[in-house]
């Protein structure tokens, strides 16, 4: 293996030095499966088929150089960086070099990229080049794989300057340096085919509707979620929904967190349509979704999750043989907008954003659903203080998947895998029989700004009684705190979105740690008070009142919500008190947690593996807010 690595290197060093400027002779030959339109008229363009390598085409405006790479944070400093330009006779050159500080990139020894084409014209100056997704060079070159990659970019009026050192990309001029950074998917695909908006011969069978918000005043608030009704226009016969992308305007980009759109239903045993109760909300502008003021029935009703657009996403299309229903029955359907707002400067925003559904009245072959799993929205999500890594995990469980999917399975298409600021990783696993399967997804740098459903590489079929695991790991080591499980950006979640088929009764499968489980992880045997009887926590549900016993389980998020003012500030672990063992009685739990040593790394570990292993609650839900009864 190192042997072929040598000889490798010295090939390609040679064609590295230099390639005449023409690319039109051999540009049809380049069958661009994704192509990047960055600011500044910076185009990317690669090609992910061949197994082995990468191939790329980076295009400036510019007469000068023209730099892409990819970087740990966004910044120089440890970034791998491929340098091109075409210098005045006409030639091309390409340099693979690497960052050390913010500042100039130096050559990497090895040198492992392969120029294909370099031109320069009035239109600017493009490069196309080829490198291996996994060179040998592991000190100064980037594995490109699963993981989302910062992409980071440079283009320049002037090429580089020939020292002693050999070529340096000029850092001079910094008026004429034009550089960025994007989350990125290389390796993965975030969709199937292109937007119907942007194809030339729009379909006569297509259509699109936008559903959104409208004039949102978005006010100061650390987090802001604006709820509205929104009514499917009425449609003669069944369609199906092949995809969607949003509409956001550019000065709200840096403000909105998320929209989603949520389907209402309400329980047959209420015997009300759902005409009689959101017909009258169509057409109103809405407002805060979670105070005493907004209608119980928005958020009580209105939780089937359908379709979300996070920050960065551009949306998707389904693939050619997949689509969503809609408009199967004369009754009208009313959908939950709600937007979620980040505006703690107090920035003056009015938001229209919506995310645009693209439909079609040529019906294809199957029709998907979505499946929520992950962890459940609640403070008993509790991420340590001062770790560098710390993981939960949370379950949909045999007993759910064997009564929740079809007999023949479902196949998994698409994933959406979500957490917050301290996300790091975030992994799907799938059990049969007691066996691990590959990996459903796995992304090791999950950004925060990129919320992205990624295609997977082959459908994945998932059989009744299949396991699904989902691990989210956290780094805190910056927060003094706990991090709690909830709504805000400062709290976290772990939520993994599936897009499937075909449908099945089961849409959502969660889990979160067994009530006493939880707390015995640290050394408590039992606690009372606080809000415990308000998350129906220790959890039971022949408990619940007889009529709730069937329906889903509202989210923990409800409670959150209604302490939403306090959410940002309050610990929800201080009104919880310590009744057993005897030697804590009384401490609040929240004190008590923040005493215990986290920086013991063995203690952390246990912590850890017992919230994993010691029992989770289920929480299978069935299509239309019906609960699949568990015995856990
Ligand atoms: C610049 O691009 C335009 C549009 O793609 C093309 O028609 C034109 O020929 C290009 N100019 C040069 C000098 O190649
Ligand atoms: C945790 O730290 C991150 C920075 O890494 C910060 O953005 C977040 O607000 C902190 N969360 C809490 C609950 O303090
Ligand atoms: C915990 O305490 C409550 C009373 O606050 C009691 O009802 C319950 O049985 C106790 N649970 C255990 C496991 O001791």
């Amino acid at each position: 293996m190192q042997k072929k690595c040598l000889f490798l290197l010295v090939i390609l060093f040679k064609l590295g030095l230099g390639v005449a400027g023409d690319l039109s002779d051999f540009e049809s030959q380049y069958k661009w499966t994704h192509d990047l339109k960055l600011p500044s008229g910076v185009e990317v363009r690669w090609i992910d088929s061949d197994p082995e390598y990468i191939t790329f085409e980076m295009k400036g405006l510019g007469k000068g150089y023209i730099a892409i790479g990819f970087s740990p944070n966004g910044g120089m400093a440890g970034a791998d960086m491929f340098v091109g330009w075409v210098d005045s006779n006409g030639k091309g050159h390409l340099l693979d070099m690497h960052g050390t500080h913010n500042g100039q990139p130096i050559l990497d020894s090895s040198q492992d990229l392969e120029l294909l084409g370099a031109k320069q014209d009035n239109n600017g100056t493009r490069i196309v080049f080829r490198r291996k997704w996994a060179t040998c060079d592991e000190k100064h070159d980037f594995l490109i794989g699963d993981d989302t990659m910062r992409l980071v970019w440079a283009t320049s009026e002037t090429d580089p300057v020939e020292n002693v050192d050999g070529f340096l990309p000029s850092y001079h001029g910094h008026d004429a340096l034009k550089r960025g950074t994007k989350s990125i998917f290389m390796k993965v695909r975030p969709q199937h085919r292109k937007f119907p908006d942007e194809e030339v011969d729009n379909s006569p069978n297509q259509f699109h509707v936008d559903l959104g918000v409208s004039n949102v005043v978005v006010s100061k608030a650390e987090t802001y979620y604006h709820c509205r009704i929104v009514k499917f226009p009425k449609l003669q016969s069944k369609h199906h929904i092949i995809g969607y992308r949003p509409i956001i305007a550019p000065e709200s980009v840096a403000h909105l967190h998320h929209i989603s759109i949520y389907k209402c239903h309400i329980p047959e045993i209420l015997k009300i349509s759902e005409e009689d109760v959101f017909e009258k909300y169509v057409g109103q502008h809405g407002g805060d979704c979670y105070t005493d003021q907004s209608p119980r029935e928005w958020t009580e009703y209105c939780f089937e999750f359908r379709i979300a657009v996070g920050v960065g996403d551009e949306g998707q299309m389904l693939p050619d043989h997949l689509g969503d229903v809609i408009g199967d029955t004369d009754a009208p359907s009313y959908y939950r907008v709600e937007a979620h707002y980040e505006n703690p400067e107090g920035k003056a925003l009015i938001d229209s954003s919506a995310i645009r559904i693209f439909y079609t009245s040529k019906l294809r072959e199957y029709e998907v659903a979505y499946l929520w799993t992950g962890h459940r929205r609640t403070p008993f999500l509790t991420i340590p203080p001062h770790q560098e890594e710390y993981t939960t995990y949370s379950f949909c469980g045999a007993e759910c998947t064997q009564k929740g999917f079809p007999k023949d399975g479902i196949k998994l298409i698409s994933i959406l895998l979500h957490a917050h600021v301290t996300g790091k990783r975030i992994t799907l696993r799938h059990i049969r029989n007691g066996k691990e399967l590959p990996p459903i997804a796995q992304d090791n740098h999950v950004d925060f700004n990129y919320q992205h459903y990624r295609v997977l590489k082959e459908e994945r079929l998932v059989l009744p009684g299949d396991e699904l695991i989902s691990e989210c790991t956290y780094h805190t080591e910056k927060n003094d705190t706990f991090v709690f499980g909830g709504l805000s950006t400062r709290r976290e979640m772990c939520e993994l979105f599936i897009i499937f088929y075909p449908k099945s009764t089961l849409i959502d499968c969660r889990s979160q740690p067994e009530f006493y489980n939880y707390f015995e992880a640290i050394g408590v045997e039992n606690v009372t008070g606080g809000i415990l009887n308000q998350l129906h926590l220790p959890f039971n549900s022949n408990l619940l009142p007889v009529e709730m016993q069937d329906n889903a389980l509202a989210d923990d998020s409800m409670v959150l919500e209604n302490g939403r003012a306090d959410e940002i500030k309050h610990d929800w672990f201080r009104d919880v008190k310590i009744t057993s063992p005897k030697n804590l009685e009384g401490r609040d739990v929240q004190e008590y947690m923040m005493g215990l040593n986290w920086n013991n790394k063995e203690f952390v570990k246990s912590v850890e593996q017992k919230r994993k292993s010691g029992g989770h609650y289920m929480h299978c839900n069935a299509r239309g807010g019906k609960k699949i009864r568990t015995s856990v």
